[in-house]
């Protein structure tokens, strides 16, 4: 019992990890009252700033150091997290920026999403070739324009393999149990998954995998779908920040209240809020912190998880494999996919305070000065006020007309 309600304070991660700068007292209030009134358990990660890190320290290349400061700070903030995840040996952990917000309802998001991610993650046949499951292939509104251009490859694929996820499961209203002997998380085993990227300003479809054909469809390009979503906002009001143009593609592709479930090697914005299980903590710090890192984080991380980097050595390193393989006289071990998730529209956002600014570089930060949060419809930032005085009238920023 007592462990069950520790569990749900922590929304099913072993910690939450909150990044914040300790002279942003402001925020820190903010954030401690909103978790509070959520019951929600934080613990606080001290953020650097940029030029408080040593040049020794950076991992190459050196002309990172000549990134903007706030870039750096943050990428060495996330770095600390993910250092405290692995110091730590948590099986899980959330890592939040500090400005972050979700609705009133995030446990029941979680939920559904802990179905979702259980299947995208142990689910290993090529679901086109089975009865089993009911394939919808819708067609993709992606272009290269409207698409991420975090990624150098253009692999935008024609159509959008769907599936309700009540197709899977027949009661979608409960986290999973995890099966005996495994290591415990509702959100599927954490030694099959890195990073649930579930707070972020704007994801891409799938692009295609490199692991499998492109005429299958396998849980690494499977959309899957739940309709009549009470947390969705309608389609028009599904853009990330005021200046965007068009809506994301999810409201062309999608009826209205429709959520998507799906892997996140498309792109991913924002890093406002992200799961890592003990094996995407240790890959992520090793990549970032050890071998090489040179941009603001949350594209770096995009990169990462569509494994841009694996594609051009794939491309290129033929030549290498041949030549080592007899010196080495064994069947080559393909090393395991880097698995990321995500979910449209983000459980997580950021929340834009009245002065719209961001002392984390950039992130989220400087182009809004308007006091809202994009995506969730019960923000509790937004009705922090009404939440303290337990005014039971939330306001729901965008009602269906
Ligand atoms: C870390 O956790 C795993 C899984 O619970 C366990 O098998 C391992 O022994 C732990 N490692 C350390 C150093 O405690
Ligand atoms: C792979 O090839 C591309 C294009 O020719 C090149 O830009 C890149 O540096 C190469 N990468 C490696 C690791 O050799």
């Amino acid at each position: 019992m007592c462990s069950l309600s520790i569990a749900l304070m922590m929304l099913q991660f072993q910690k939450i990890l909150v990044l914040n700068l300790p002279f942003r007292t402001d925020r820190r209030d903010a954030m401690t009252l909103a978790a509070a009134t959520s019951n929600i358990q934080l613990e606080f990660v001290d953020g650097v700033t940029g030029d408080s890190i040593r040049q020794s320290a950076y991992p190459p290349p050196e002309e990172n150091i000549k990134l903007p400061v706030g870039i750096r700070g943050s990428w060495r903030t996330h770095m600390n997290a993910l250092q405290r995840v692995v110091e730590q040996n948590l099986t899980t952990a959330l890592i939040f920026e500090d400005d972050v917000d979700w609705d009133v309802r995030v446990r029941a998001n979680l939920q559904r999403f802990a179905l979702a991610s259980r299947f995208l993650t142990e689910n290993k046949e090529i679901l086109s070739s089975s009865p089993k499951y009911s394939l919808e292939n819708r067609p993709n509104p992606e272009t290269p324009e409207t698409a991420f251009h975090i990624l150098s490859e253009n692999g935008i694929t024609e159509k959008l393999p769907s599936m309700p996820l009540s197709s899977v499961y027949q009661k979608p209203h409960r986290y999973p149990q995890p099966h005996q002997n495994e290591p415990s998380s509702p959100y599927g085993d954490p030694t099959e998954w890195d990073v649930l990227w579930i707070g972020h300003c704007g994801a891409g479809f799938p692009r295609y995998s490199t692991t499998s054909r492109k005429t299958d469809v396998t849980t690494s390009n499977v959309l899957l779908t739940l309709h009549n979503d009470k947390t969705v906002p309608i389609g028009k009001y599904l853009k990330a920040h005021p200046f965007q143009g068009d809506t994301d593609p999810l409201a062309s592709a999608y009826p209205s209240h429709t959520r998507i479930y799906h892997r996140g090697s498309g792109g991913v914005l924002c890093t406002v809020g992200y799961a890592v299980s003990q094996r995407g903590a240790r890959r992520l710090l090793h990549q970032f912190g050890i071998k090489g890192w040179n941009g603001i984080f949350d594209s770096e991380l995009g990169r990462w998880c569509a494994a841009e980097d694996e594609k051009t050595k794939v491309a290129n390193g033929s030549k290498t494999a041949k030549t080592q393989a007899p010196i080495l006289r064994r069947r080559p071990q393909k090393p395991r996919e880097r698995v990321c998730l995500t979910s449209q529209p983000p459980i997580f956002a950021h929340h834009h305070p009245m002065d719209g600014e961001s002392d984390i570089g950039g992130l989220g930060g400087g182009y809004a000065t308007k006091y809202e949060t994009k995506y969730l419809r019960y923000s509790v930032r937004m009705n922090l006020e009404k939440i303290v005085r337990e005014d039971k009238e939330l306001v729901d920023q965008w009602p269906d007309e």
